[in-house]
Parts: structure tokens; C-alpha cells; sequence
């Protein structure tokens, strides 16, 4: 089934820089999901069209009002379940949540119609979130000046995953931190010409051994997650193999 994502923002425009770009426009053009805006001041209440005003309590900034955003959020949701989406879950992007991992990512591409929330300014009413927030989701722990580019971030990782997306031999199943490769980093890549700037390419990619290529690769992987995010190894049982790499790679970069 297509996904639905929905979103809650005064910035649409933003958007085109998904829909109209790379893998995750040709994901739209075929139909792997789709999109819709939904602009909070279309559905403001007074004269001047607000959508946001001063804080209760004082202080700098403004914040996004409840009754517009809530209104679009209700029209969001009517139009996926118009659409067949059963349960359309509302994520509020925020950077007061937990970072989200490549298995948070996984997770919420299982849902078939998710709409986001963008907000801008100070932040929004707090009656929106206890009354029509499923999950809040941050993409990392810095502030970003509004939800929009993080909605971005989540579509396109969720987008590439899903079948048919990504091109044959590009498939998400060899990407940095998937489960097909056990969560770690990606190896290095290396493509013509044979030597640039004085520099060669690994002699192994040449020998046409696929099992040997197999091997470096599997060395550089796990060399390269040693060394970069050495994190990423816990927790994990690794094959005897695996293990006696690992000891290698620790024993070398302690020299
Ligand atoms: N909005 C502002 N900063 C954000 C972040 N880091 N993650 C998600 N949404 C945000």
C-alpha cells in the first residue's frame, strides 16, 4: 500500500526539496507514497488570520496557537482515513525527544500514514501535544529553527526503505547502522580511474577473488566502526570470525 504522509506546516514550499529530487521523487512518482501539506493559517479562526501569539506567563517568542493547528490536524487525519490509512499516527518533531536510530527509523516506516507537525517560533500550545500527539520524534540533538527540515529527514530515511525505492544493487539492506550489516558503518568505495593523485586502489578489488573482496570488506567495516563509533560494536554477539578481526583491528590501532 502507498504511504500517507501528511504535514502540519506553514512552509510547503520547503517540501519541494523531496518531492522534486532523486530517489525519494522517484519513490513519489511511482507511487511508493505520497504527500500532502496542510497549512495551519488556512484554518485560523480570527480576522488577521493568526496563527501564533504571546506567551501566557511572558517571556520571548511566540507560540503556535491550539486552534489552528489542531483544526489541520483533524482535517490531516479525516483525509488519510478517507484515503484507507486505518490508524494515521501524529508526529510531533521536536527536539525534546530521544534522537531517532536506523531501527526507530524502520519502525515508523511500518505505518502506513503518519503526519507530521512542524513548528516554528518558541514552540506550540501544550494542549496540542496531550490532545492529538502519538509520538515526538528529534532527529538529533541540536535546535533546529522549525520542524520542517527534520519531517524532511525522517521521509527521506523512511522513503529509501521502502520496495522498489532504491534501484537494483543499491538496496538498503548493505547501508551504514541496517541490520543487514549488522549495524555497522559501511566500507570504504572506490571507482575508476585505478590510481588518482598518486594514490592506488586497494589491490584485493582487483584480483577478482570475490571472497576475498568479501573479507576486506567485512575488515574495513568493522576497522572503521572500531575506530569511528566503537559503540555501535556492544551489545552485539559477533561470529568467531568477527571477533578474531576485531582483536586484530584493536591490536593494530593501539600501536
Ligand atoms: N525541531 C527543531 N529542532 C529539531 C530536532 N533536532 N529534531 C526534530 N525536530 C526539531
Amino acid at each position: 500500500m502507498t504511504k500517507h504522509y501528511g504535514v502540519i506546516t506553514l512552509f510547503a514550499e520547503m517540501f519541494d526539496a523531496i518531492a522534486d529530487f532523486g530517489v525519494t521523487r522517484r519513490g513519489l512518482d511511482e507511487k511508493a507514497w505520497q504527500l500532502q501539506c496542510w497549512n495551519p493559517r488556512d484554518f485560523a479562526v480570527n480576522a488577521y488570520k493568526s496563527i501564533d501569539d504571546r506567551p501566557y506567563g511572558g517571556g520571548p517568542g511566540m507560540v503556535m496557537m491550539a486552534e489552528p493547528l489542531t483544526a489541520a490536524l483533524d482535517a490531516a487525519v479525516k483525509q488519510q482515513v478517507a484515503n484507507g490509512v486505518v490508524k494515521p499516527k501524529v508526529v510531533y518533531v521536536t527536539p525534546q525527544a530521544k534522537p531517532i536510530t536506523d531501527a526507530g527509523i524502520r519502525e515508523l516506516a511500518t505505518e502506513d500514514g503518519l503526519i507530521f507537525l512542524c513548528g516554528r517560533y518558541e514552540g506550540i500550545d501544550e494542549r496540542v501535544i496531550e490532545s492529538r500527539v502519538d509520538l515526538e520524534v528529534s532527529i538529533g540533538d541540536y535546535v533546529l529553527s522549525g520542524g520542517e527540515l527534520a519531517a524532511m529527514v525522517l521521509i527521506d530515511a523512511m522513503v529509501r526503505l521502502l520496495p522498489g525505492v532504491l534501484g537494483d544493487g543499491q538496496s538498503a539492506v548493505e547501508d551504514s547502522f541496517s541490520p543487514g550489516r549488522d549495524g555497522l558503518l559501511d566500507h570504504p568505495h572506490y571507482t575508476r580511474p585505478e590510481s588518482w593523485n598518486g594514490e592506488a586502489v586497494p589491490p584485493v578489488l582487483m584480483s577478482g577473488d570475490h571472497a576475498k573482496i568479501d573479507a576486506w570488506r567485512r575488515r574495513q567495516a568493522l576497522a572503521r566502526t572500531f575506530e569511528r563509533r566503537a559503540d555501535l560494536l556492544e551489545g552485539k554477539s559477533w561470529n568467531k570470525q568477527d571477533l578474531k578481526l576485531l582483536e586484530e583491528i584493536r591490536r593494530e590501532q593501539k600501536k
